[in-house]
Protein backbone atom coordinates (compact mmCIF):
# COMPACT_ATOMS: atom_id res chain seq x y z
CA UNK A 1 0.00 0.00 0.00
CA UNK A 2 1.40 3.27 -0.99
CA UNK A 3 1.53 6.07 1.93
CA UNK A 4 -0.38 9.04 0.86
CA UNK A 5 0.16 12.31 2.60
CA UNK A 6 -2.39 15.26 2.04
CA UNK A 7 -1.09 19.09 3.11
CA UNK A 8 -2.25 22.72 1.40
CA UNK A 9 1.13 23.33 0.46
CA UNK A 10 4.38 20.91 -0.16
CA UNK A 11 7.26 22.62 0.25
CA UNK A 12 10.41 20.74 -1.12
CA UNK A 13 13.22 22.21 0.86
CA UNK A 14 14.42 23.09 3.68
CA UNK A 15 17.13 25.80 2.80
CA UNK A 16 16.12 29.74 3.50
CA UNK A 17 13.67 30.04 0.79
CA UNK A 18 11.73 26.85 2.11
CA UNK A 19 11.88 27.35 5.72
CA UNK A 20 10.81 31.01 5.12
CA UNK A 21 7.69 29.92 3.01
CA UNK A 22 6.59 27.49 5.32
CA UNK A 23 6.57 29.66 8.35
CA UNK A 24 4.44 32.85 6.66
CA UNK A 25 2.15 29.90 5.19
CA UNK A 26 1.75 28.24 8.48
CA UNK A 27 -0.53 31.07 9.86
CA UNK A 28 -2.95 29.86 6.93
CA UNK A 29 -2.51 26.62 5.96
CA UNK A 30 -0.88 23.36 6.75
CA UNK A 31 2.17 22.49 5.29
CA UNK A 32 4.71 19.36 4.95
CA UNK A 33 8.72 20.24 4.48
CA UNK A 34 10.93 17.84 2.54
CA UNK A 35 14.71 17.75 2.82
CA UNK A 36 16.45 15.15 0.87
CA UNK A 37 19.49 14.40 3.88
CA UNK A 38 19.28 16.36 7.29
CA UNK A 39 16.90 19.71 7.59
CA UNK A 40 20.50 21.61 7.55
CA UNK A 41 21.62 20.10 4.37
CA UNK A 42 22.20 22.36 1.48
CA UNK A 43 24.02 25.70 0.80
CA UNK A 44 21.42 27.83 3.13
CA UNK A 45 23.63 26.20 6.31
CA UNK A 46 27.22 27.30 4.93
CA UNK A 47 26.08 30.58 4.10
CA UNK A 48 28.91 32.95 5.67
CA UNK A 49 29.10 36.64 4.17
CA UNK A 50 25.67 38.09 4.98
CA UNK A 51 22.57 39.35 3.38
CA UNK A 52 22.40 42.63 1.19
CA UNK A 53 19.97 44.85 2.21
CA UNK A 54 19.97 48.91 2.60
CA UNK A 55 20.03 49.77 6.48
CA UNK A 56 22.37 52.37 6.28
CA UNK A 57 20.98 56.50 6.95
CA UNK A 58 24.21 56.82 4.04
CA UNK A 59 23.15 53.90 1.59
CA UNK A 60 19.90 54.25 -0.75
CA UNK A 61 17.91 51.93 -2.80
CA UNK A 62 18.66 53.04 -5.66
CA UNK A 63 22.68 52.32 -5.26
CA UNK A 64 21.63 48.63 -4.11
CA UNK A 65 19.48 48.65 -7.63
CA UNK A 66 22.96 49.80 -9.78
CA UNK A 67 25.00 47.60 -7.71
CA UNK A 68 22.69 44.64 -8.61
CA UNK A 69 22.09 46.02 -12.17
CA UNK A 70 25.97 46.37 -12.71
CA UNK A 71 27.19 43.14 -11.29
CA UNK A 72 24.46 41.19 -13.42
CA UNK A 73 26.00 42.57 -16.98
CA UNK A 74 22.56 44.86 -17.45
CA UNK A 75 20.54 41.73 -17.62
CA UNK A 76 18.79 41.78 -14.63
CA UNK A 77 15.13 42.78 -14.88
CA UNK A 78 14.96 45.71 -13.19
CA UNK A 79 11.58 45.43 -12.16
CA UNK A 80 12.91 42.32 -10.19
CA UNK A 81 15.75 44.44 -8.89
CA UNK A 82 13.52 46.92 -7.85
CA UNK A 83 11.01 44.59 -6.42
CA UNK A 84 13.99 42.93 -4.34
CA UNK A 85 15.65 46.10 -2.89
CA UNK A 86 12.55 47.42 -1.71
CA UNK A 87 12.07 44.60 0.25
CA UNK A 88 15.37 44.25 1.90
CA UNK A 89 14.94 46.14 5.23
CA UNK A 90 11.53 43.90 5.82
CA UNK A 91 12.82 40.56 5.14
CA UNK A 92 16.01 41.56 7.45
CA UNK A 93 13.51 42.85 10.47
CA UNK A 94 11.25 39.80 10.12
CA UNK A 95 14.41 37.94 10.41
CA UNK A 96 15.50 39.42 13.61
CA UNK A 97 12.44 38.76 14.79
CA UNK A 98 12.15 35.46 14.36
CA UNK A 99 15.82 35.47 16.63
CA UNK A 100 18.69 35.22 14.19
CA UNK A 101 21.73 36.59 15.80
CA UNK A 102 23.27 38.88 14.14
CA UNK A 103 26.28 40.66 14.63
CA UNK A 104 26.38 44.00 17.03
CA UNK A 105 29.29 46.74 16.88
CA UNK A 106 28.50 49.64 19.09
CA UNK A 107 24.87 49.15 19.60
CA UNK A 108 24.27 48.89 16.49
CA UNK A 109 24.18 45.97 13.55
CA UNK A 110 27.63 45.88 11.68
CA UNK A 111 27.79 45.70 8.25
CA UNK A 112 30.28 44.47 6.06
CA UNK A 113 30.91 44.55 1.97
CA UNK A 114 31.70 42.86 -0.03
CA UNK A 115 32.83 43.03 -4.43
CA UNK A 116 30.45 45.10 -6.17
CA UNK A 117 28.85 47.12 -3.61
CA UNK A 118 29.87 50.48 -3.26
CA UNK A 119 28.07 50.76 0.44
CA UNK A 120 28.92 48.66 3.55
CA UNK A 121 25.25 46.60 3.46
CA UNK A 122 25.53 43.48 4.57
CA UNK A 123 24.21 41.62 7.87
CA UNK A 124 26.08 39.09 9.52
CA UNK A 125 26.09 36.84 12.06
CA UNK A 126 30.27 37.07 12.04
CA UNK A 127 31.43 34.36 9.47
CA UNK A 128 28.63 32.08 9.40
CA UNK A 129 25.33 33.49 8.61
CA UNK A 130 23.43 30.64 7.18
CA UNK A 131 24.03 28.79 10.30
CA UNK A 132 22.79 31.45 12.53
CA UNK A 133 19.35 31.83 10.10
CA UNK A 134 18.57 28.09 9.29
CA UNK A 135 19.04 26.66 12.91
CA UNK A 136 16.22 29.90 14.21
CA UNK A 137 13.88 29.29 10.81
CA UNK A 138 14.31 25.52 11.69
CA UNK A 139 13.67 26.06 15.64
CA UNK A 140 10.29 28.31 14.67
CA UNK A 141 9.47 25.64 12.23
CA UNK A 142 9.53 22.57 14.40
CA UNK A 143 7.58 24.48 17.21
CA UNK A 144 4.95 25.38 14.74
CA UNK A 145 2.01 22.90 15.07
CA UNK A 146 1.15 23.75 11.34
CA UNK A 147 4.41 22.50 9.90
CA UNK A 148 5.19 18.41 9.55
CA UNK A 149 9.19 18.35 8.93
CA UNK A 150 10.48 15.06 6.69
CA UNK A 151 13.86 14.43 6.79
CA UNK A 152 15.64 11.98 4.24
CA UNK A 153 12.57 12.25 2.07
CA UNK A 154 13.57 12.48 -1.79
CA UNK A 155 11.35 14.13 -4.27
CA UNK A 156 11.29 11.92 -7.15
CA UNK A 157 9.13 14.05 -10.04
CA UNK A 158 6.17 16.18 -9.63
CA UNK A 159 2.91 14.78 -10.09
CA UNK A 160 0.15 17.43 -12.61
CA UNK A 161 -3.00 16.86 -14.15
CA UNK A 162 -1.59 16.59 -17.37
CA UNK A 163 0.49 13.52 -16.63
CA UNK A 164 -2.39 12.30 -14.95
CA UNK A 165 -4.26 12.61 -18.47
CA UNK A 166 -6.84 15.59 -16.68
CA UNK A 167 -7.37 18.48 -18.48
CA UNK A 168 -6.65 22.16 -16.98
CA UNK A 169 -3.21 21.11 -15.86
CA UNK A 170 -2.08 22.05 -12.26
CA UNK A 171 0.75 20.78 -10.34
CA UNK A 172 -1.12 18.52 -7.58
CA UNK A 173 1.70 16.65 -5.40
CA UNK A 174 5.22 15.00 -6.03
CA UNK A 175 6.49 11.12 -5.86
CA UNK A 176 8.98 11.36 -2.98
CA UNK A 177 11.08 8.53 -2.20
CA UNK A 178 11.41 7.66 1.58
CA UNK A 179 15.03 6.82 2.06
CA UNK A 180 14.35 5.12 5.23
CA UNK A 181 11.69 3.16 4.11
CA UNK A 182 12.72 2.71 0.82
CA UNK A 183 9.49 3.04 -0.53
CA UNK A 184 8.20 5.97 -2.87
CA UNK A 185 5.28 7.75 -1.32
CA UNK A 186 2.56 10.26 -2.57
CA UNK A 187 2.44 13.99 -1.55
CA UNK A 188 -0.36 15.34 -2.42
CA UNK A 189 -1.05 19.46 -2.13
CA UNK A 190 -2.49 21.74 -4.18
CA UNK A 191 0.26 24.12 -4.18
CA UNK A 192 3.66 22.98 -4.66
CA UNK A 193 6.87 24.71 -3.88
CA UNK A 194 10.30 23.95 -5.69
CA UNK A 195 13.18 25.05 -3.05
CA UNK A 196 15.71 22.44 -3.87
CA UNK A 197 18.29 25.13 -4.06
CA UNK A 198 21.39 25.09 -7.10
CA UNK A 199 23.05 23.36 -9.48
CA UNK A 200 26.42 23.71 -8.53
CA UNK A 201 27.25 20.39 -8.28
CA UNK A 202 27.56 20.09 -11.76
CA UNK A 203 31.00 20.87 -11.83
CA UNK A 204 34.13 18.74 -10.16
CA UNK A 205 34.98 21.88 -7.93
CA UNK A 206 32.50 23.76 -6.23
CA UNK A 207 31.98 24.98 -2.84
CA UNK A 208 28.66 23.88 -2.89
CA UNK A 209 27.74 20.26 -0.56
CA UNK A 210 26.85 17.00 -2.33
CA UNK A 211 23.20 18.03 -2.71
CA UNK A 212 23.63 20.95 -4.90
CA UNK A 213 22.60 18.65 -8.20
CA UNK A 214 19.35 21.06 -9.49
CA UNK A 215 17.01 18.78 -8.54
CA UNK A 216 13.97 21.30 -8.88
CA UNK A 217 15.26 22.57 -12.00
CA UNK A 218 15.59 19.03 -13.77
CA UNK A 219 11.98 17.91 -12.43
CA UNK A 220 10.61 21.46 -13.27
CA UNK A 221 12.16 21.11 -16.84
CA UNK A 222 10.13 17.17 -16.91
CA UNK A 223 6.64 18.50 -15.97
CA UNK A 224 6.79 21.26 -18.63
CA UNK A 225 8.34 24.54 -17.01
CA UNK A 226 10.92 27.12 -19.25
CA UNK A 227 14.15 27.53 -17.86
CA UNK A 228 16.28 30.73 -18.32
CA UNK A 229 20.22 31.79 -18.31
CA UNK A 230 21.58 28.61 -17.04
CA UNK A 231 25.01 29.59 -18.88
CA UNK A 232 25.52 31.60 -15.93
CA UNK A 233 27.09 29.52 -13.41
CA UNK A 234 29.16 31.69 -10.67
CA UNK A 235 32.27 30.65 -9.86
CA UNK A 236 33.64 32.35 -6.00
CA UNK A 237 36.93 33.39 -6.71
CA UNK A 238 38.28 32.23 -3.31
CA UNK A 239 37.55 28.82 -1.95
CA UNK A 240 40.47 27.21 0.05
CA UNK A 241 42.92 25.59 -1.64
CA UNK A 242 44.15 22.22 0.77
CA UNK A 243 44.01 18.72 0.18
CA UNK A 244 41.71 18.44 3.25
CA UNK A 245 39.87 21.64 2.83
CA UNK A 246 37.02 19.99 0.34
CA UNK A 247 34.82 22.68 -0.86
CA UNK A 248 35.28 25.32 1.89
CA UNK A 249 34.86 28.96 0.93
CA UNK A 250 36.58 31.73 2.17
CA UNK A 251 33.91 34.89 1.94
CA UNK A 252 34.17 37.77 0.30
CA UNK A 253 33.97 40.00 3.16
CA UNK A 254 37.73 39.04 3.70
CA UNK A 255 38.28 41.13 1.10
CA UNK A 256 35.49 43.19 1.62
CA UNK A 257 37.65 43.80 4.94
CA UNK A 258 41.18 45.24 3.05
CA UNK A 259 42.27 41.44 1.97
CA UNK A 260 44.70 41.58 -1.17
CA UNK A 261 44.89 39.16 -3.34
CA UNK A 262 48.62 37.98 -4.43
CA UNK A 263 50.68 35.82 -5.98
CA UNK A 264 52.89 33.17 -4.81
CA UNK A 265 55.70 35.70 -5.69
CA UNK A 266 53.60 37.74 -3.15
CA UNK A 267 52.64 40.47 -5.91
CA UNK A 268 49.22 41.74 -5.63
CA UNK A 269 47.51 41.51 -9.33
CA UNK A 270 43.79 42.36 -8.80
CA UNK A 271 44.92 45.98 -9.87
CA UNK A 272 45.36 45.21 -13.59
CA UNK A 273 42.23 43.58 -14.00
CA UNK A 274 39.67 46.40 -12.46
CA UNK A 275 40.30 49.42 -10.88
CA UNK A 276 38.00 48.12 -8.11
CA UNK A 277 40.18 46.06 -7.50
CA UNK A 278 39.71 42.92 -4.94
CA UNK A 279 36.85 44.34 -4.68
CA UNK A 280 35.51 44.09 -8.81
CA UNK A 281 32.66 41.69 -9.59
CA UNK A 282 32.94 38.15 -8.69
CA UNK A 283 33.07 37.59 -12.68
CA UNK A 284 35.79 39.59 -13.27
CA UNK A 285 38.11 38.54 -10.43
CA UNK A 286 37.56 35.10 -10.32
CA UNK A 287 38.55 35.21 -14.31
CA UNK A 288 41.64 37.40 -13.09
CA UNK A 289 42.83 34.62 -10.53
CA UNK A 290 42.03 31.98 -13.84
CA UNK A 291 44.21 33.88 -16.16
CA UNK A 292 46.80 34.11 -14.05
CA UNK A 293 47.26 30.42 -12.75
CA UNK A 294 46.95 29.56 -16.15
CA UNK A 295 49.77 32.00 -17.00
CA UNK A 296 52.43 31.21 -14.51
CA UNK A 297 50.99 27.67 -14.04
CA UNK A 298 50.62 27.81 -10.43
CA UNK A 299 47.82 25.52 -8.38
CA UNK A 300 46.71 28.44 -6.05
CA UNK A 301 46.78 32.48 -5.50
CA UNK A 302 46.76 33.86 -1.51
CA UNK A 303 44.86 35.78 -0.25
CA UNK A 304 46.04 37.92 2.66
CA UNK A 305 44.59 39.58 5.71
CA UNK A 306 47.59 39.56 7.99
CA UNK A 307 48.02 43.72 8.00
CA UNK A 308 44.43 43.90 10.31
CA UNK A 309 45.27 42.67 14.07
CA UNK A 310 44.86 39.38 15.33
CA UNK A 311 41.71 40.16 17.48
CA UNK A 312 39.73 41.54 14.60
CA UNK A 313 40.34 38.64 12.10
CA UNK A 314 39.35 36.26 14.79
CA UNK A 315 36.13 37.75 16.08
CA UNK A 316 34.77 38.21 12.49
CA UNK A 317 35.99 35.69 10.92
CA UNK A 318 36.40 32.67 13.74
CA UNK A 319 35.06 30.00 11.60
CA UNK A 320 37.49 30.25 9.04
CA UNK A 321 40.16 31.52 11.29
CA UNK A 322 40.20 28.04 13.31
CA UNK A 323 39.47 25.73 10.03
CA UNK A 324 42.71 27.62 8.38
CA UNK A 325 44.52 27.02 11.53
CA UNK A 326 43.17 23.12 12.29
CA UNK A 327 44.89 22.39 8.52
CA UNK A 328 47.85 24.51 9.84
CA UNK A 329 47.30 27.64 8.07
CA UNK A 330 47.56 30.74 11.20
CA UNK A 331 45.29 33.69 8.83
CA UNK A 332 46.47 36.30 11.19
CA UNK A 333 50.51 35.61 10.36
CA UNK A 334 50.13 34.15 6.31
CA UNK A 335 48.27 34.53 3.03
CA UNK A 336 45.55 32.23 2.41
CA UNK A 337 46.06 29.89 -0.43
CA UNK A 338 42.68 29.94 -2.83
CA UNK A 339 41.04 29.19 -5.50
CA UNK A 340 37.95 29.55 -7.76
CA UNK A 341 35.04 27.17 -7.46
CA UNK A 342 31.78 26.80 -9.12
CA UNK A 343 29.28 28.50 -6.26
CA UNK A 344 25.94 29.51 -7.52
CA UNK A 345 23.58 28.90 -9.97
CA UNK A 346 22.02 32.39 -11.43
CA UNK A 347 19.63 30.55 -13.90
CA UNK A 348 16.80 28.09 -13.10
CA UNK A 349 13.19 28.02 -13.44
CA UNK A 350 11.80 30.68 -14.69
CA UNK A 351 9.15 32.71 -12.33
CA UNK A 352 6.84 35.63 -12.21
CA UNK A 353 6.85 38.28 -8.80
CA UNK A 354 4.79 35.43 -7.01
CA UNK A 355 7.15 32.79 -7.56
CA UNK A 356 5.02 30.95 -9.86
CA UNK A 357 5.79 28.91 -12.50
CA UNK A 358 4.26 28.24 -16.07
CA UNK A 359 2.53 25.59 -13.90
CA UNK A 360 -0.95 26.74 -12.20
CA UNK A 361 -0.10 25.49 -8.31
CA UNK A 362 3.67 24.66 -8.96
CA UNK A 363 5.89 27.49 -7.59
CA UNK A 364 10.01 28.32 -7.28
CA UNK A 365 11.53 30.13 -5.09
CA UNK A 366 15.03 30.71 -4.17
CA UNK A 367 18.49 29.15 -5.79
CA UNK A 368 16.40 27.35 -7.69
CA UNK A 369 14.53 29.81 -9.67
CA UNK A 370 15.08 32.35 -12.03
CA UNK A 371 13.06 35.63 -11.37
CA UNK A 372 15.60 38.09 -13.24
CA UNK A 373 16.88 39.31 -10.66
CA UNK A 374 20.76 38.39 -10.45
CA UNK A 375 21.00 39.07 -14.53
CA UNK A 376 24.72 37.20 -15.94
CA UNK A 377 26.41 37.70 -12.49
CA UNK A 378 24.60 37.70 -9.08
CA UNK A 379 25.74 40.35 -6.77
CA UNK A 380 27.18 38.58 -3.90
CA UNK A 381 24.48 38.45 -0.66
CA UNK A 382 21.67 38.71 -2.57
CA UNK A 383 20.85 35.39 -2.65
CA UNK A 384 19.80 35.10 0.62
CA UNK A 385 17.60 38.23 0.31
CA UNK A 386 15.72 37.02 -2.84
CA UNK A 387 15.10 33.75 -0.55
CA UNK A 388 13.47 35.50 2.25
CA UNK A 389 11.92 38.34 -0.50
CA UNK A 390 10.18 35.76 -2.99
CA UNK A 391 9.33 33.15 -0.09
CA UNK A 392 6.88 35.99 1.16
CA UNK A 393 5.47 36.96 -2.13
CA UNK A 394 5.27 33.32 -2.53
CA UNK A 395 3.30 32.45 0.34
CA UNK A 396 0.71 35.58 0.36
CA UNK A 397 -0.61 34.14 -3.36
CA UNK A 398 -0.69 30.32 -2.38
CA UNK A 399 -2.43 31.85 0.69
CA UNK A 400 -5.40 33.77 -1.46
CA UNK A 401 -5.52 30.32 -3.27
CA UNK A 402 -5.81 27.65 -1.11
CA UNK A 403 -8.19 24.66 -2.17
CA UNK A 404 -8.76 21.27 -1.23
CA UNK A 405 -6.28 18.89 -2.32
CA UNK A 406 -7.57 16.18 -5.67
CA UNK A 407 -9.17 13.12 -4.34
CA UNK A 408 -6.55 10.87 -3.98
CA UNK A 409 -8.04 7.90 -5.50
CA UNK A 410 -6.95 9.95 -8.59
CA UNK A 411 -3.61 9.42 -8.17
CA UNK A 412 -1.33 6.05 -8.84
CA UNK A 413 0.71 4.55 -6.95
CA UNK A 414 4.07 4.69 -7.64
CA UNK A 415 4.57 1.30 -9.90
CA UNK A 416 8.10 -0.41 -9.50
CA UNK A 417 6.91 -3.85 -10.98
CA UNK A 418 9.10 -3.34 -13.94
CA UNK A 419 12.54 -2.82 -12.10
CA UNK A 420 15.02 -4.83 -10.33
CA UNK A 421 17.92 -3.97 -8.43
CA UNK A 422 21.12 -2.70 -9.89
CA UNK A 423 24.02 -5.15 -9.94
CA UNK A 424 25.95 -2.50 -11.50
CA UNK A 425 26.29 1.05 -9.20
CA UNK A 426 29.86 1.55 -10.96
CA UNK A 427 27.68 3.52 -13.52
CA UNK A 428 26.58 5.59 -11.55
CA UNK A 429 29.44 7.08 -10.02
CA UNK A 430 31.48 6.85 -13.24
CA UNK A 431 28.92 8.95 -15.21
CA UNK A 432 29.05 11.07 -11.77
CA UNK A 433 32.93 11.99 -11.98
CA UNK A 434 32.50 11.86 -15.86
CA UNK A 435 29.62 14.72 -16.19
CA UNK A 436 31.47 17.02 -13.10
CA UNK A 437 35.03 16.56 -15.09
CA UNK A 438 33.55 17.66 -18.64
CA UNK A 439 31.46 20.22 -16.83
CA UNK A 440 34.84 21.63 -15.22
CA UNK A 441 37.24 21.42 -18.32
CA UNK A 442 34.83 22.70 -21.05
CA UNK A 443 32.03 24.26 -19.42
CA UNK A 444 33.82 26.44 -17.31
CA UNK A 445 35.14 29.81 -16.67
CA UNK A 446 36.86 30.30 -20.11
CA UNK A 447 34.85 28.45 -22.60
CA UNK A 448 35.11 28.06 -26.21
CA UNK A 449 32.67 26.95 -28.90
CA UNK A 450 34.82 23.88 -30.11
CA UNK A 451 34.79 22.84 -25.93
CA UNK A 452 30.97 23.42 -25.63
CA UNK A 453 29.94 20.78 -28.78
CA UNK A 454 32.67 18.09 -27.16
CA UNK A 455 31.23 19.13 -23.95
CA UNK A 456 26.90 18.41 -25.79
CA UNK A 457 28.66 15.48 -27.41
CA UNK A 458 29.48 13.68 -24.09
CA UNK A 459 26.04 14.62 -22.13
CA UNK A 460 23.86 13.24 -25.29
CA UNK A 461 25.64 9.97 -24.86
CA UNK A 462 25.53 9.95 -20.97
CA UNK A 463 21.85 10.78 -20.99
CA UNK A 464 20.64 8.18 -23.36
CA UNK A 465 22.74 5.46 -20.95
CA UNK A 466 21.37 7.53 -17.86
CA UNK A 467 17.73 7.30 -19.03
CA UNK A 468 18.24 3.51 -19.73
CA UNK A 469 19.42 2.71 -16.92
CA UNK A 470 16.81 4.45 -14.66
CA UNK A 471 14.32 2.75 -16.64
CA UNK A 472 15.24 -0.71 -15.42
CA UNK A 473 16.75 -0.12 -11.71
CA UNK A 474 14.95 0.81 -8.93
CA UNK A 475 15.31 4.31 -7.69
CA UNK A 476 18.19 5.36 -4.81
CA UNK A 477 19.24 8.45 -3.80
CA UNK A 478 22.30 8.30 -5.89
CA UNK A 479 20.25 7.33 -8.95
CA UNK A 480 17.99 10.56 -9.12
CA UNK A 481 20.67 12.59 -8.31
CA UNK A 482 22.57 11.49 -11.48
CA UNK A 483 19.68 11.73 -13.38
CA UNK A 484 18.91 15.32 -12.59
CA UNK A 485 22.61 16.55 -13.08
CA UNK A 486 22.68 14.95 -16.21
CA UNK A 487 19.61 17.27 -17.30
CA UNK A 488 20.62 20.59 -15.94
CA UNK A 489 24.69 20.07 -17.48
CA UNK A 490 22.70 19.59 -20.61
CA UNK A 491 20.78 22.72 -19.75
CA UNK A 492 23.76 24.58 -18.63
CA UNK A 493 25.72 23.63 -22.15
CA UNK A 494 22.36 24.04 -24.56
CA UNK A 495 22.49 27.63 -23.02
CA UNK A 496 25.79 28.61 -23.48
CA UNK A 497 25.49 27.46 -26.78
CA UNK A 498 22.84 29.78 -27.04
CA UNK A 499 24.66 32.68 -26.37
CA UNK A 500 27.32 34.20 -29.09
CA UNK A 501 28.56 36.95 -27.03
CA UNK A 502 30.36 37.24 -23.70
CA UNK A 503 28.36 38.65 -21.14
CA UNK A 504 28.91 38.45 -16.90
CA UNK A 505 29.72 34.69 -16.00
CA UNK A 506 29.68 33.43 -19.48
CA UNK A 507 33.13 33.94 -21.29
CA UNK A 508 33.79 32.32 -24.49
CA UNK A 509 36.95 33.00 -26.91
CA UNK A 510 35.45 33.12 -29.66
CA UNK A 511 32.58 36.01 -28.90
CA UNK A 512 35.14 37.33 -26.75
CA UNK A 513 32.69 40.98 -26.43
CA UNK A 514 29.22 41.68 -25.20
CA UNK A 515 26.21 41.58 -27.89
CA UNK A 516 24.50 44.67 -29.17
CA UNK A 517 21.79 43.81 -26.75
CA UNK A 518 21.24 41.56 -23.17
CA UNK A 519 19.10 39.36 -24.23
CA UNK A 520 17.84 35.99 -21.40
CA UNK A 521 18.29 32.85 -22.47
CA UNK A 522 15.07 30.64 -22.47
CA UNK A 523 14.57 27.05 -22.74
CA UNK A 524 11.19 25.87 -23.58
CA UNK A 525 10.52 22.12 -23.01
CA UNK A 526 9.61 20.44 -26.46
CA UNK A 527 5.61 18.98 -26.99
CA UNK A 528 4.18 20.98 -23.86
CA UNK A 529 1.16 23.23 -24.11
CA UNK A 530 0.24 25.19 -20.58
CA UNK A 531 -3.50 25.26 -20.40
P1 LIG B 1 19.37 25.49 -0.12
O1 LIG B 1 19.73 26.21 1.12
O2 LIG B 1 20.50 24.99 -0.94
O3 LIG B 1 18.43 24.31 0.31
C1 LIG B 1 18.02 23.33 -0.61
C2 LIG B 1 17.11 22.37 0.11
O4 LIG B 1 16.46 21.55 -0.85
C3 LIG B 1 17.81 21.41 1.05
O5 LIG B 1 17.01 21.23 2.20
C4 LIG B 1 17.85 20.09 0.27
O6 LIG B 1 17.88 18.95 1.10
C5 LIG B 1 16.53 20.20 -0.45
N1 LIG B 1 16.41 19.38 -1.67
C6 LIG B 1 17.11 19.49 -2.82
N2 LIG B 1 16.68 18.56 -3.70
C7 LIG B 1 15.70 17.86 -3.10
C8 LIG B 1 14.90 16.76 -3.46
N3 LIG B 1 15.00 16.17 -4.67
N4 LIG B 1 13.99 16.29 -2.56
C9 LIG B 1 13.87 16.83 -1.33
N5 LIG B 1 14.63 17.88 -0.92
C10 LIG B 1 15.53 18.38 -1.79
N6 LIG B 1 24.34 33.83 -0.38
C11 LIG B 1 24.19 35.00 0.26
O7 LIG B 1 23.26 35.75 -0.05
N7 LIG B 1 25.08 35.34 1.24
C12 LIG B 1 26.11 34.57 1.61
O8 LIG B 1 26.87 34.91 2.50
C13 LIG B 1 26.30 33.35 0.94
N8 LIG B 1 27.34 32.53 1.24
C14 LIG B 1 27.43 31.31 0.64
C15 LIG B 1 28.46 30.44 1.02
C16 LIG B 1 28.52 29.17 0.48
C17 LIG B 1 29.63 28.23 0.88
C18 LIG B 1 27.55 28.75 -0.47
C19 LIG B 1 27.61 27.39 -1.06
C20 LIG B 1 26.55 29.63 -0.87
C21 LIG B 1 26.49 30.91 -0.32
N9 LIG B 1 25.48 31.80 -0.69
C22 LIG B 1 25.36 32.99 -0.05
C23 LIG B 1 24.40 31.37 -1.58
C24 LIG B 1 23.18 31.01 -0.70
O9 LIG B 1 23.64 30.40 0.48
C25 LIG B 1 22.24 30.07 -1.41
O10 LIG B 1 21.94 30.55 -2.70
C26 LIG B 1 20.93 29.96 -0.62
O11 LIG B 1 21.21 29.55 0.69
C27 LIG B 1 20.01 28.97 -1.28
O12 LIG B 1 18.94 28.73 -0.44
P2 LIG B 1 17.77 27.79 -0.92
O13 LIG B 1 16.78 27.77 0.20
O14 LIG B 1 17.32 28.21 -2.25
O15 LIG B 1 18.46 26.36 -1.10
C1 LIG C 1 30.67 34.94 0.60
O1 LIG C 1 30.56 35.02 1.82
O2 LIG C 1 31.68 35.28 -0.02
C2 LIG C 1 29.55 34.38 -0.18
C3 LIG C 1 28.56 35.44 -0.38
C4 LIG C 1 27.61 35.06 -1.48
O3 LIG C 1 27.76 34.04 -2.13
O4 LIG C 1 26.70 35.85 -1.70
Amino acid sequence: MTTHHKYDALIIGSGAAGLSMALHLAQSARVAVLSKRELTSGSTWLAQGGIAAVLDDTDSTQAHIEDTMSAGGHLSHKDAVEFTVAHGRESIEWLIDQGVPFTQESDDYHLTKEGGHSHRRIIHSADATGKALQKTLIEQAQSNPNIDLFEHHIAVDLITRRKLGLAHNRCVGAYILNEQTGHVEVFQAPHVVLATGGASKAYLYTSNSDGATGDGIAMAWRAGCRVGNMEFNQFHPTCLYHPQAKSFLITEAVRGEGGKLILPNGKAFMHKFDKRGELASRDIVARAIDHEMKRLGCDCVFLDITHKPAEFIQSHFPTIYMRCLKLGIDITQEPIPVVPAAHYTCGGVVTDEKGRTDIPGLYAVGETSFTGLHGANRLASNSLLECLVYAKSASDDVVKSLMEPLDESIIPAWDESQVTNSDEDVIISHNWDEIRRFMWDYVGIVRTTKRLQRAKHRIDLLQLEISEYYSNYKISNDLLELRNLAVVADLIIRSAMLRQESRGLHYTLDHPSEGPEALDTILTPINFSWN
